[in-house]
């Protein structure tokens, strides 16, 4: 058995129209254009890479994009004082501050700072306490973007056996949540899990999110079940490198009934989810409906 390709850059694409024609209606009916501000300190190379990449995607969506790049060597107080002023900017509906942040700052005293209206990340301790409790909250994209997957290729994930590799605040935690919240039965797994591929063999569902290239592998797997891959690792390959997932592709792809590659899977529907909660933050901001569709 080969098992279905789940193409998560399509799949992105189509969310992407999808906010592009909530945002040209919010213009046009309301002269309201989404804003999303991005602020990056320091210059680590991947988050660079991100946060153009966000840039290129907020702009083709028609959102209007704010961007703060700041020294490695930024003082807490004058971040602070920078989301303050973000936080009253009407025209910012969504703040992202990229992580990791240099290590003098504290990460979460900062992401607290941010309105929990405007956290388009979900990691405001205000949204991680309302999306635990059931309540309407920002939802962290990545895990967002995988629930859309399994939606899409389910329909109802009630019932399901799933194994979630990972957790951390920004992927396993919330993931573990939402999939509860779907009616799931959710283990989290992590490096003190014993005798992990026993675990992860009962699953119906496996969302790998550890960062380790290649972890998991098809003997680990239950036929038929559907693996979400999270992991993005760069490997030496020959003089050059690549790009690997947590899930060994190889051997998964021959037990599993459904599998995101990587590249091409779950990361283009982080980015399509972040302008999806842009686009929500500003309907709610505005006291207007939300698209359908755009959250859990
Ligand atoms: N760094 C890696 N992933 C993320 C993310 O989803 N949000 C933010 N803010 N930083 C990140």
């Amino acid at each position: 058995m080969t098992a279905t390709i789940l193409d998560g850059k399509a799949f992105a694409a189509t969310i992407r129209a999808k906010v592009a024609d909530g945002v040209a209606t919010l213009k046009s009916e309301h002269g309201i254009t989404p804003g999303l501000a991005v602020v990056l300190v320091g210059d680590d190379p991947a988050s660079q890479v991100y946060v153009r990449s966000k840039n290129k995607m907020t702009a083709e969506a028609g959102m209007a994009s704010f961007e703060h790049r700041l020294d490695a060597d930024t003082s807490e107080d004058a971040l602070l004082a920078i989301i303050r002023k973000l936080n009253d900017d009407p025209q910012v509906h969504g703040i992202l501050v990229q992580l990791p942040l240099p290590d003098h700052l504290d990460s979460d005293l900062v992401i607290n700072a941010i309105d929990p209206a405007k956290d388009v990340d979900g990691f405001h301790i205000s949204n991680v306490g309302r999306l635990g409790t059931g309540q309407k909250s920002m939802v962290p994209c990545t895990p967002l973007g995988c629930l859309m997957m399994l939606r899409d290729h389910h329909g109802s994930l009630s019932g399901m056996e799933v194994a979630v590799i990972g957790r951390s605040n920004i992927v396993g935690k919330p993931m573990a949540q939402l999939l509860l919240n779907d009616s799931c039965t959710v283990t989290i797994c992590h490096s003190k899990t014993r005798y992990l591929p026993g675990v992860v063999r009962r699953a119906d569902i496996v969302v790998a999110a550890v960062g380790r290239a290649e972890m998991v592998t098809g003997d680990w797997l239950k036929p038929g079940a559907t693996l979400i891959d999270v992991g993005i690792n760069r490997i030496p390959d020959g003089d050059k490198t690549r790009l690997v997932g947590d899930a060994d592709f190889a051997s998964c792809v021959e037990v599993a009934g459904a599998i995101t590659p990587v590249p091409g899977g779950v990361g283009p529907m982080t980015i399509a989810c972040l302008l999806a909660n842009t686009l929500t933050a500003c309907c709610r901001a505005n006291n207007l409906p939300e698209p359908e569709g755009l959250t859990p």
